[in-house]
């Protein structure tokens, strides 16, 4: 599963490079997750986006928010220089490396913020205790991540030539915050009160244009599961690969577009006012 070092290297140039894609890829679970950030985010303060990638979330809430001061925490230098590269707004900063120490840096914080970037900490208590003791009295916490990989189509869908085996829950990766119980364990544990888990179906667009499916085939290269098994096969044996994965991009192809349903949550907490019972 991805691990920080490969953020940090092969899978962060990735992302990097297809970064339209990806939020394309993510567009209407954007929505949702920014109608959220709407109904939740202050006026003024300051605001942290764990895992920003190349920044759509971090932009969208400093476009929503003039007067909040946003910082977007990533690990990935490629990732960041994507960011900086699409967006350049008064209220919103970018810094390189782990989003609890960051968080530390520019504390107390009023909102956290992230699509899709909390599932690869080490130790996610650790990291949400951290990011407890970091919040100003009353901070609002608004994330998404995966639900269960048999939900998420652009996963299962490719099980048959990757193996049924959905990915272990306790390792950092795309699947490790999918367990509703366990996520909400440990955030109460870590100190966040009020909290509540929706889940969010969402079309997770691989392909359009004029070839919807060389276009997916393009994108799931790169991202995802097919991805790593590309990198780590014998040239020779790519192009089978590549004609399986077109066959299930084919198989999802309707009305012009090539789009795997898909699973989120869309997780909300509230950090008490320091001295509350
Ligand atoms: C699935 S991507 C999501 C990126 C972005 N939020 C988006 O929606 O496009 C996960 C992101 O978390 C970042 N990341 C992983 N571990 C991190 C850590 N400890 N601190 C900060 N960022 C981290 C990765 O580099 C990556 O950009």
């Amino acid at each position: 599963m991805t691990n920080s070092a490969e953020w940090i290297g092969r899978v962060g140039r990735a992302w990097a490079d297809e970064w339209r894609r990806t939020d394309r890829a993510f567009a209407s679970l954007t929505r949702t997750l920014v109608a959220s950030l709407d109904a939740t985010a202050p006026q003024e303060g300051r605001a942290l986006d764990i895992g920003c990638g190349a920044g759509e979330t971090a932009i969208a809430l400093a476009d929503l928010r003039p007067r909040l001061a946003i910082t977007g925490a990533d690990i990935s230098e490629d990732l960041l220089a994507a960011a900086r590269g699409r967006s350049e707004r008064p209220n919103l900063d970018f810094v390189a490396g782990d989003a609890v120490a960051a968080a530390a840096a520019v504390a107390p914080i009023d909102l956290y913020l992230s699509r899709h970037g909390v599932m690869f900490f080490p130790d996610p208590l650790a990291a949400f205790t951290a990011f407890h003791a970091s919040a100003a009295p009353g901070a609002h916490l608004v994330f998404t991540c995966f639900r269960d990989w048999s939900l998420n189509s652009f996963a299962r869908d490719f099980a048959p030539l990757f193996g049924e085996a959905p990915p272990p829950a306790d390792q950092p990766g795309p699947f490790a915050f999918a367990d509703e119980a366990r996520v909400s364990d440990m955030l109460a544990k870590a100190g966040w009160t009020g909290i509540q888990a929706e889940p969010v179906d969402f079309a997770f667009r691989a392909g359009e244009g004029p070839d919807p499916v060389a276009d997916a085939v393009a994108f799931l290269s790169r991202i995802g599961p097919a991805a790593r098994a590309l990198l780590e096969m014998a040239e020779a044996d790519r192009p089978k690969l590549l004609e399986a994965v077109a066959g299930i991009c084919q198989a999802r192809l309707a009305g012009g577009t090539v789009d795997f349903p898909a699973a989120a949550w869309l997780w909300t907490a509230t950090a008490l006012p320091k001295g509350t019972p």
